[in-house]
């Protein structure tokens, strides 16, 4: 009993050496979270407030979502939100959220902007 439970913790241990974080976790999940829960749990934090250098999400911030979308396209921020960048870690910190989960809430985002 205590090898065999030794032996999966050391498994498990191992596989947090992963640098990579899993592609698809949680895709077997039959319902996507709503992206306002996803945003108000993981990402407001920082792009609420403007922590870190985060672009902030509200009204006030829409001309800085719609230049983004103009100049960088839609695909780019998803992209951004997925894999990370600069301050912006990846998946923003949602490490079980889905490729779609992170785009509906990107979408959440830029609506809440008033962009698009
Ligand atoms: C630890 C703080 C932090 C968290 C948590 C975070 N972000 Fe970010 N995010 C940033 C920062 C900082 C940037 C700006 C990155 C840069 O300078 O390139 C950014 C940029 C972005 C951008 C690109 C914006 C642009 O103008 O190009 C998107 C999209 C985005 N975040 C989505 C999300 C989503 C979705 C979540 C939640 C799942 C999230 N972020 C959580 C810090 C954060």
């Amino acid at each position: 009993m205590r090898v065999a439970g030794s032996l999966a913790l050391a498994l498990a241990l191992a596989g947090c050496g992963d640098p990579e974080p899993a592609r698809d976790a949680g895709a077997e999940r039959a319902e996507p979270r709503p992206p306002a829960a996803i945003y108000g749990r993981y990402c407001v934090n920082c792009h609420g407030r403007g922590m870190a250098g985060a672009p902030r999400v509200g009204p006030e911030f829409r001309l800085h979502w719609s230049h983004e979308v103009e100049e960088e396209g839609f695909e780019h921020l998803v992209r951004v939100a997925i894999e990370g960048q600069m301050g912006m870690p990846p998946r923003g910190t949602c490490f079980d959220c889905t490729d779609e989960e992170l785009e509906a809430t990107v979408i959440y985002m830029l609506k809440q902007s008033g962009a698009q």
